[in-house]
């Protein structure tokens, strides 16, 4: 069994207590294959490349999270773009809009930062891991005036959002919400995906899936979402398992091979 996490933040603070013991063996053992740590922010970002190096299995994706837009150095997408040159990233993200926590930064000044981001993945060839929390619209206004290749990672939009998705081009990333008791959207969105464009993901240390929601999560918890994707397919946690890898694996131009 092979786990591919497409989305996840072991820099953040949650894991400084364990972060080497999880990622030097907890979670290799746990059949844990590959993880995508996605930047918020300048710092973090770094810490993502840092990790990526540290970790052979690890890859990160560079860039400004909507939360995070506010407050930037004027160069902030010189480096971004700068981060981005480094072999082990494969992506731009986590970029977006997010208008439940407005107060952070107001909606133009996050729909800058996203389109700039946008352009900067367009230039570099790189693929966007896309964050929409309450901006379904404005969010599909730009990923369909940029076309971008991507992944919308935690989706939480309709069956009919998710369709409009794929005609774009994009992936559906879901997590521990499909497990979630009220999360019948998510469970019509996982039966309805091709299988050719559903990546598995965590959003660690957020988002743990149903029996340890509400717990720290880590990318070793991901079978309890892929049982649950299962479910609604009609198909095997392995085989959710096994799609999420390859998939992902094209996405992020990363090698696979059947076990
Ligand atoms: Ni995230």
């Amino acid at each position: 069994m092979r786990i591919f996490d497409s989305h996840a933040h072991y820099d953040d603070e949650a894991f400084d207590a364990d972060r080497a013991f999880l990622l030097e063996q907890d979670l290799p053992q746990k059949g844990v294959w590959r993880v995508i740590n996605c930047g918020a922010n300048i710092d973090s970002s770094r810490q993502s490349v840092q990790l990526a190096h540290t970790y052979g299995y690890i890859y990160a994706a560079v860039g400004v999270h909507p939360e995070d837009a506010a407050h930037l150095p004027d160069d902030w997408a010189e480096q971004i773009r700068g981060l981005a040159k480094d072999p082990k990233v494969v992506a731009i993200g986590e970029i977006g809009l997010d208008y439940h926590y407005e107060d952070a930064c107001p909606r133009q000044q996050q729909k800058d930062v996203f389109i700039r981001q946008l352009q900067l993945a367009q230039e570099m060839g790189l693929p966007v891991i896309i964050h929409d929390r309450e901006a379904h619209g404005d969010t599909m206004e730009l990923l369909r005036r940029f076309r971008p290749r991507g992944v919308m990672h935690c989706f939480s939009g309709s069956a009919q959002m998710a369709k409009e998705l794929v005609s774009l081009g994009m992936y559906v990333g879901l997590g521990g919400v499909v497990t979630f008791k009220n999360a019948r959207h998510s469970r019509e969105v996982a039966a309805i995906v091709p299988a050719d464009r559903l990546l598995t993901e965590t959003d660690a240390p957020y988002m743990a899936p149903v029996p340890y929601r509400g717990k720290r999560n880590d990318s070793s918890l991901i079978p309890f979402s892929a049982a649950e994707i299962g479910v609604c397919r009609g198909i095997s946690e392995e085989e959710v398992l096994k799609m999420g890898c390859r998939n992902a694996c094209t996405l992020f131009g990363l090698s696979y091979e059947e076990e």
